[in-house]
């Protein structure tokens, strides 16, 4: 029988058989609660994919989205790879320990507990407030104002650019970039503002948004976003301090630089490659985003959209990689949910998320998708993966975590 590799096209399963895949669970045979594991399902992690990953609460997508990142890093390709999980939740730093606690339930898989090497990268200035509370982290980012639009502050502030501060901000910003390019900083912006000629409280207001701003802890003279695209790291991008506008203009900003990158590797490899030389100039960025409906909503726009969408439509040539979570597909972007190329579902309830996920892959369910929902055993980790690029869908349970997972349920019962 064929093996399972989900993501892998016919071409590359005869050209590279299983090498650049991961195994991430185990193909559900039968129904309910008769429902056995049977065969490994693979992951292919070496081309570019766009995933969902969906899910009521706590139904194993965190721990699904860990899963995949941890096969990345094991990867025998691990090398031409690196993985980015935008943390929006603060749990991923877990990953630095072993899954002791699973021991028992990974010995049923023939796997032993793993510590992984996650660097945990916070806001440079908040290493205070997580010494004083003994969190763990690795190294700190920072991002360069300059490099920010009128447009990406004006949605961070969550003010509108037609309003008297929206045209006042445009203003200061365009005079900034005219006089000195990507040469400024908060100080300098706070003295333009002044410079126009608007009401006292229109200053003012925006003056507070930017002192707001200056807390944040996040900006520095440089970015220091390219460190995130290091070869076989994985970096963890902890951004649970903010509110989703200041982690919309984040994930933005280092989506929008990942791309440029992308794009420009790629052009020297396909160089190298019409002299028949096999290269690989910067790794496939796979950017893994928890709770992807605070950044690519189905209604209005964050800082994080237009660069998103752009993953989304054209990241299959650059080569960058994308996995969404959220509990609510119906709530995602339109365009983001159709262009996914692999979902994991795990159980979902809702009419209209269970139809947002229908309208994607009807085209091959041969059963209608909530009866293979209603198939699923009431068991945590199982799920459905609709797979687009062999047309198939798989009832799934998702193989238990290598490394300590922190997004369990708390309970009162202890002392
Ligand atoms: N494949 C699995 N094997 C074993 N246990 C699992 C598996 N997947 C999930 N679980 C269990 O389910 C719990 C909840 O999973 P997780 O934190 O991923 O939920 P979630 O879907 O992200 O929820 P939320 O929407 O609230 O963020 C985990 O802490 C873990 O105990
Ligand atoms: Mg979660």
């Amino acid at each position: 029988m064929p093996k399972i590799s989900v993501g892998r096209n016919e071409e590359d399963r005869e050209e590279h058989g299983l090498k650049g895949t991961g195994i991430i669970g185990k193909h559900l045979v039968g129904e309910n609660e008769e429902a056995h594991k049977a065969n490994p399902i693979y992951f292919d992690l070496a081309k570019p994919h766009v995933m969902g990953v969906f899910g009521k609460r706590g139904t194993g997508k965190s721990y699904s989205m860990g899963t995949i990142a941890e096969e990345l890093q094991g990867s025998d390709i691990s090398d031409n790879l690196s993985t980015i999980i935008i943390d929006s939740m603060g749990i991923y730093w877990s990953m630095k320990r072993p899954n002791d606690r699973a021991a028992g339930m990974l010995e049923d898989w023939d796997i032993k507990p793993e510590a992984f090497d996650a660097k945990v990268y916070i806001p440079e200035g908040r290493t205070e407030e997580f010494e004083e509370k003994d969190m763990p982290y690795d190294s700190t980012f920072t991002i360069d104002p300059a490099e920010l639009s009128a447009q990406d502050w004006a949605m961070a502030f969550d003010i509108d650019m037609n309003s008297e501060i929206g045209i006042l901000l445009e203003r200061a910003i365009s005079k900034l970039d005219d006089k000195f390019g990507e040469n400024y900083d908060l100080d300098d912006i706070n003295k333009a503002i002044t410079k126009f000629d608007f009401d006292e409280s229109t200053v003012k207001a925006l003056e507070n948004r930017f002192m707001t701003a200056e807390e944040w802890g996040v900006f520095g003279d440089d970015s220091s976003l390219d460190q995130f695209t290091t070869r076989g790291e994985m970096s963890v991008v902890d951004v649970s301090m903010y509110d989703e506008l200041v982690r919309g203009l984040i994930v933005g900003l280092l989506g929008e630089k990942i791309l440029r990158q992308r794009m420009a590797a790629r052009r020297m490899e396909e160089l190298d490659e019409m002299q028949g030389l096999d290269t690989n100039e910067m790794p496939i960025v796979w950017m893994m985003i928890d709770e992807a409906h605070e950044f690519l909503p189905n209604k209005g726009e964050t800082p994080a959209t237009d660069t998103l969408l752009r993953w989304v439509k054209i990241g299959r040539e650059p080569g960058v990689s994308l996995v969404m979570a959220t509990q609510q597909p119906a709530k995602l972007h339109p365009n983001a949910l159709s262009q996914c190329d692999i979902l994991l579902s795990h159980r979902l309830t809702a009419k209209q998320d269970i139809d947002a996920l229908g309208e994607i892959m009807q085209t091959y369910m041969r059963h209608d998708l909530e009866h293979y929902i209603d198939a699923l055993p009431d068991r945590a980790g199982t799920g459905l993966i609709l797979d687009d690029n062999s047309e198939r869908v798989y009832p799934v349970q998702m193989r238990p975590r290598k490394s300590w997972h922190a997004g369990g349920t708390p309970d009162a019962f202890e002392d």
